[in-house]
């Protein structure tokens, strides 16, 4: 086992063969540690990365590129209309309130309005124990804040959403990654590691993952339940996607298999309406145990007061106006053609050369080539020839596999599928000197 276990600290860094930008999001020089030259910064700075996802976001600007790096919600599936309707409709009752300070936890009336959303999703959850965040990224920040001391221990499943590595790595925890197969992270290396190592939090995205685009098996939600319950790990639930299922039927979240488990006092789910009605609104919401709420809303505080006023009053009044069934419908159907138009495009274009398993929702294709091409190289060849995608190597806390790419269809249609497969393959072929190896799944 121990051969197998990957402990390292920190995020793997992109072996891109491109000139990157070399400033953090926030406009910062990246930090360098070295005594060569004095960093100024806070410590904790060292240990992040800029995102490769970001850095790739230039390229994909380029004329005639076709971007299967970005991972965003499609802009054509937004429902201006409706968010135009439920921006008036904010406005009419009490403007100023829309444009004043509000409560730290969050509107009262949107918080009720999640406790049904999430009803629907099979989780009870008082109005009292829904913290509305900045997005489900501040929720990974709380959390992180909240619960995670210098050096402490949290298992991320590889490969991992690279923001929540982040948010991880800022709160100066120990990073361990954890294999995974197409039933999701493995629960049974966790519970033979935990017995012999403290571990303080398990973080998983059980539905859809982003990039791994997998869903966390019944089981092996269930026994992650029973290990936090026999062992006080906190479970960290990160579900923005599980909406967006394709195909397939839902399967219970951690949060709802915790409640009545001595486990519901260890267990956080994290949503958020990014993915299913606008990123660019921030709006995101975290269920928490009582002390742990107290805790999160006093970080909260610190650092923004509380989250747009404007967009939580929208987004309730766009709730209140019963769009959002529909519009899921809509994002459903647009979603699932896209991504059969992506898997049959590759299958067609790139045959046995390139091996995935199809997701059953979200926006992301895990895809692998053969062991010895290297994805970065390939993404060289694919700028010359017009496609761009993200090397998976960025999305491993350790020892990253750089044969892996991350593709997304959310924003491709059936014809840009094609020329993109087509484009992928002459770009395999011009990196990898042809396609004759065929990749393993
Ligand atoms: C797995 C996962 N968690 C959290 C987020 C953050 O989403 P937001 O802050 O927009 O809610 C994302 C965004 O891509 C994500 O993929």
């Amino acid at each position: 086992m121990d051969t197998a276990r990957t402990l390292e600290t920190g995020i793997a860094s992109l072996p891109l063969p491109l000139p990157l930008p070399t400033t953090l999001a926030n406009g910062a020089a990246p930090a360098s540690p070295s005594p060569a030259s004095p960093f100024h910064f806070a410590t904790r700075m060292a240990r992040v990365q800029s995102s490769a996802v970001r850095d790739l976001l230039k390229y994909s600007k380029m004329p005639g590129m076709i971007s299967l790096a970005g991972g965003i919600p499609a802009p054509d599936l937004f429902d201006t209309e409706g968010l135009h309707e439920a921006l008036a409709a904010a406005l009419a009752p009490d403007a100023a309130g829309a444009f004043q300070y509000g409560l730290t936890e969050g509107e009262a009336a949107l918080r009720e309005q999640i406790a049904q959303l999430l009803q629907q999703r099979g989780i009870e959850a008082a109005a009292d124990g829904i913290l509305v965040t900045s997005g489900s990224q501040q929720g990974l920040d709380l959390a992180a804040r909240v619960l995670l001391n210098p050096g402490d221990t949290v298992l991320v499943e590889r490969p991992s959403y690279l923001a929540a590595l982040q948010a991880f790595a800022l709160a100066e925890a120990d990073i361990v990654s954890v294999p995974s197969d197409e039933q999701g992270i493995d629960v049974d290396w966790i519970e033979a590691y935990v017995s012999r190592h403290p571990v303080k939090a398990v973080y998983v995205v059980p539905n859809f993952g982003n990039p791994g685009g997998r869903t966390l098996s019944l089981a092996r939600r269930q026994q992650l339940v029973r290990l936090a319950a026999r062992t006080g790990t906190y479970l960290i639930e990160d579900d923005p996607y599980g909406e967006l299922r394709l195909s397939g039927s839902p399967v219970a979240s951690i949060q709802a298999l915790a409640a009545g488990t001595p486990a519901q006092g260890r267990t956080l789910y994290l949503s958020s309406f990014s993915k299913i009605l606008s990123p660019g609104l921030r709006v995101g919401w975290m269920v928490l145990p009582p002390a742990l709420f107290e805790q999160a809303a006093l970080a909260k505080q610190a650092i923004d007061l509380h989250s747009c006023s404007l967009s939580q009053r929208l987004i309730g009044a766009y709730l209140a106006a019963g769009r959002l069934a529909p519009r899921l419908a809509v994002l459903r159907d647009a979603y699932r053609q896209r991504r059969d138009a992506l898997v049959s495009a590759l299958r067609r274009h790139l045959g046995t050369a390139i091996a995935f398993h199809e997701p059953e929702g979200g926006m992301f294709l895990w895809t692998r080539f053969a062991p010895e091409v290297d994805a970065a190289r390939v993404l060289k060849a694919a700028l010359d020839a017009g496609v761009i995608f993200v090397p998976g190597a960025a999305f491993f806390a350790a020892a990253p596999e750089h044969n892996t790419l991350r593709l997304s269809y959310s924003t491709i249609d059936e014809a840009r599928a094609e020329v993109g497969a087509i484009r992928l393959a002459k770009a395999l072929r011009h990196a990898g000197g042809g396609m004759l190896h065929a990749a393993a799944d």
